[in-house]
């Protein structure tokens, strides 16, 4: 058994002295998209301090929290905080929660973040569906040896975010009357923000926003065989020839205002699971 497995199977073990819950549906909440933790009937909550090695949040906008529950009258486990690879984590501790999900019976994992936009027919506040990313991290979660009994050492990335799920989420959008973007994000290790020339490259590439997050998540959940569905909040425009600076307060206080848009279309599609 690969170190990895043993370690799965140890924080496996102390959830299970805490819950007997086996919720199909995973959620990783993004900077400042914390609220949809609020929606969750709380049955369990588990430190991730407790938890055999899962990492600890530093980020003072982050709690680190495993929250079993239920969400639109289904069993969820969320993970209130998230890991940055510019906390210097590896990319494997970052994503750990994701495989320890699997082996609770996660099988669907909805995925938020904050997000730069660089498509110039967005806008702060917007929500933005994700419909496929790049990943330019510079690292790679699935690097080193495969454990075969976790996933293949190739994995396929064709469809790294469920087409199903996309379009049950854009028929969510129309039915709540929320307007929608869908784009592909884009993974920079951050954490200074991008510069101009770079928010032009990535533009140039085929990236409609910029983040930090999500993609070591869902490499690794893709791995395992889950479904992934994925929101980005834009909280600021990094279009280059009309930058201006962004501070940590700005972006929170974005990520709030849409946050209730973000948290409506989660909770029906978690209804619609
Ligand atoms: N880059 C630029 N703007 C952002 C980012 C980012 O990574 N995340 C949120 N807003």
């Amino acid at each position: 058994m690969s170190e990895l497995r043993k370690h799965i199977d140890e924080a496996v073990a102390l959830i299970r002295t805490r819950t007997g819950s086996k919720p199909k549906i995973g959620i990783i909440l993004g900077t400042g998209l914390g609220g949809l933790a609020a929606e969750i009937a709380k049955e369990v909550e588990i430190d991730y301090a407790d938890i055999p090695h899962f990492p600890v949040s530093t980020v003072e906008s982050h709690h680190g929290k495993l929250l079993f529950g239920t969400l639109a009258g289904k069993n969820v486990v969320a993970m209130q905080g998230r890991f940055h690879f510019y906390e210097g984590y590896s990319m494997q501790q970052i994503t750990f929660p994701v495989r320890v999900m699997k082996f609770l019976g996660v099988d669907t994992l909805l995925i938020s973040n904050a997000a730069g936009a660089l498509n110039p027919l967005f806008r702060k506040g917007d929500v933005m569906l994700i419909v496929d990313h790049i990943n330019l991290l510079g690292d790679n979660p699935l690097i080193g040896p495969n454990d075969d009994t976790l996933g293949p050492r190739f994995p396929d990335m064709s469809e790294a975010y469920s087409r199903d799920l996309l379009s049950m989420a854009g028929q969510v959008a129309l039915d709540l009357r929320i307007g929608v973007q869908r784009g592909v994000y884009v993974a920079m290790s951050g954490p200074n923000l991008e510069t101009r020339a770079e928010y032009r490259f990535l533009r140039f590439i085929g990236a409609d926003a910029v983040g930090m997050s999500t993609i070591p998540e869902t490499i690794v959940a893709i791995h395992m065989g889950m479904r992934v569905f994925g929101v980005s909040i834009m909280t600021d425009e990094c279009f280059p020839d009309a930058l201006k600076p962004v501070t940590l307060e700005e972006v929170i206080a974005v990520a709030k205002k849409a946050e209730p848009n973000m948290t409506a279309i989660m909770k029906e599609v978690v209804k619609r699971l």
